[in-house]
């Protein structure tokens, strides 16, 4: 696999959609501070040299049938190999990890198109590996670090090794079953199944309120809302 290190980069995402046409697939990004980290829904992924992961994958799968569903099959990967550091993961519907109900890992996967037709896509994911507590308390959402959680310093190398290994793993079965084929290994790390939780489609959007029930086969969120009806949410921010 093709590993390109950058010092500091505008965004290990950006380089990755700017440079798609040129970059083998499976081409990992990684970069030690970023200067625009971009997270979902245009808000900025903090991004500072703290010994964190920012790292970005291309990919161009044979089959785009299920390229929706890698956010959520990369949110799994990196809950497997934060767990291997004894704490324990959740993933927060659909792709954000926490540990102790702070945000530990960000994903956000970016499509390529092609004259207008799908080319693959660049997979981008940020983990808190080593930040200080002062840098943890400017984010504007609660948030974590593994290091905080652990409290060891934790080796970044051994990390993303770790973390490019456990996706690389299964990724073929992903690629051709999509959410069916880890759903299970998902539903290990949901702790909101079950609860009243609230949905959010943008910032400062009005927050709907129901109660999670399950995940579908297509990895979607199944609520129902104050009459029981149930009603599928495709996006959004979960907040619980
Ligand atoms: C989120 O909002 O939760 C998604 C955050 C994704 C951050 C990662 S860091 C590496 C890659 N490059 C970026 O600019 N963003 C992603």
């Amino acid at each position: 696999m093709k590993i390109l290190k950058f010092n500091c980069i505008d965004s290990t995402n950006t380089y990755g959609k700017t440079n798609f046409d040129t970059l083998e697939d499976g081409t990992a990004i990684i970069a030690d501070e970023q200067t625009h980290g971009k997270g979902r829904f245009n808000r900025v992924w903090v991004s500072k040299n703290c010994e964190n992961i920012y790292l970005s994958l291309v990919l161009k799968p044979q089959n785009h049938a299920h390229i929706s569903n890698f956010t959520q099959y990369m949110s799994v990967a990196a809950a497997k190999v934060l767990g291997t550091y004894g704490v324990q993961p959740q993933i927060k519907w659909p792709n954000d990890v926490l540990i102790n109900n702070k945000k530990i890992c960000g994903i956000l996967s970016e499509a390529v198109l092609k004259n207008n037709k799908p080319a693959g896509l660049v997979l981008g994911i940020g983990v808190n590996l080593n930040c200080d507590a002062q840098t943890i308390a400017s984010i504007d959402k609660p948030a974590t670090s593994l290091n905080l959680e652990t409290g060891k310093n934790i080796n970044k190398e051994e990390f993303l090794q770790k973390l490019l290994d456990t996706f690389f793993e299964n990724y073929e079965n992903a690629e051709q079953y999509g959410f069916e084929g880890f759903k299970e290994e998902y539903l290990k790390y949901t702790g909101f199944l079950g609860k009243t939780v609230y949905i959010q489609q943008r910032d400062n959007a009005q927050k709907e309120q129901y109660v999670a029930k399950n995940i579908d086969n297509q990895g979607n969120l199944i609520v129902t809302d104050s009459q029981n009806k149930e009603k599928i949410i495709y996006s959004g921010d979960l907040i619980y």
